[in-house]
């Protein structure tokens, strides 16, 4: 049996167990749906949470009950060093589940290391197997580079693998059953995703609903439904053999704020609350400022207390001004 968990519970009775980490906001890619061709926002280094800030403030929320944690980005292996601090983060007491959500373009050369490191699982994100295309939608030629990342992360024995794919109207809709097949092909779970309004780049992404898309991949391939272990959005479907799932993260056509299991530290110290709502808690001038454990337990707790209910991206589609690459994807 499972041990109850002790995680912290926020004012409408959800868990916090989950803890996104961004380890930088930088990318190599320029993803139409992410971020600006040309943006200048990015964070300067000297207010990157470092290596040693970053394994004392996951200790103090494994210590509270936070079990499982991403790292991701902007890019996450465009940060140096990274699988030592997997490593570290790894051995801290209370994370048994330590996962890498990439864009793979440059995993060939570490995946090995990092599974090593201690990862268990990887997201690769990768929305067409077209090269001109995946060039218009990343603004770089990166389909081999990522292919070759997927064969090497296999090699390495990463298990599950899983592709993220942003299914945008127009732009690769047509291309759902070539992925699905690529997926059943090299074992690898799929996951598509509704694009959400944040930013200008994310609301002018061609937003699909995902329902019917769900339907008629359910007759094409006889699916049935399915559970993944891990809890988080997604809703599956899986064969009857069991050997392939697909699923659907709908923030937008069916949202799930209200089993909403988590928080997101981006790579300057913000606790995010909500990816849709702009409300943030500071840990940066606490880490800097001499502040102790104690503070440190004291202020998650404000912080996931203030945890809003849901987002308003149906409601209010123009409210939000922060990339995804800023929160953390
Ligand atoms: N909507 C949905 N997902 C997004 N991502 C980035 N921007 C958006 C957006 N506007 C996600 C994608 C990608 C990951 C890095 O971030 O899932 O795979
Ligand atoms: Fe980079 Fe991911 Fe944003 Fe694409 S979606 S630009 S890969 S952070």
């Amino acid at each position: 049996m499972l041990a109850p968990s002790k995680a912290i519970a926020d004012r409408f009775g959800r868990k916090i167990e989950y803890l996104r980490v961004s380890v930088t906001d930088r990318c190599d890619l320029r993803c139409t749906y992410c971020i600006p061709e040309s943006f200048k926002g990015f964070e300067e280094p000297e207010n990157w949470l470092s290596h040693d800030e970053l394994v004392r403030l996951v200790g103090v929320f494994g210590r509270l009950g936070v079990t499982r944690i991403r790292l991701t980005g902007g890019e996450p292996l465009t940060r140096r060093g990274l699988p030592d601090l997997a490593a570290r983060l790894k051995q801290l007491p209370g994370i048994d589940d330590l996962s890498l959500s990439t864009n793979a373009t440059q995993l060939a050369k570490c995946a090995d290391e990092l599974k090593r490191s201690g990862i268990d699982r990887l997201n690769v994100s990768l929305d067409s197997l077209r090269s001109d295309r995946l060039r218009e939608i990343t603004r770089k030629d990166c389909l081999d580079s990522i292919i070759g990342g997927l064969m090497a992360a296999k090699r390495a024995g990463f298990n599950p693998i899983k592709i993220n794919m942003v299914a945008m109207q127009g732009i690769n809709d047509d291309e759902i059953d070539d992925m699905v097949a690529f997926c059943m092909e090299h074992g690898f779970i799929l996951r598509l995703i509704e694009t959400m309004p944040m930013g200008v780049t994310g609301r002018n992404a061609g937003f699909l609903d995902l329902q019917p898309i769900k339907q008629r991949l359910r007759e094409r391939f006889d699916l049935v439904d399915g559970v993944l272990p891990g809890g988080g959005p997604a809703r599956y479907l899986k064969s009857v053999d069991g050997r392939f799932s697909v699923g659907f993260i709908t923030p937008i056509s069916q949202h799930f704020c209200d089993t909403c299991n988590r928080v997101r530290l981006s790579v300057e110290g913000s606790l995010y609350l909500c990816l849709g709502q702009d409300d943030k808690f500071e840990f940066r001038p606490l880490l800097r400022s001499g502040a102790s454990d104690s503070d440190l337990v004291d202020a998650v707790y404000a912080a996931i207390n203030r945890k809003p209910e849901r987002h308003d991206f149906s409601s209010q589609p123009h409210k939000m001004v922060r990339i995804m690459a800023k929160t953390g994807g």
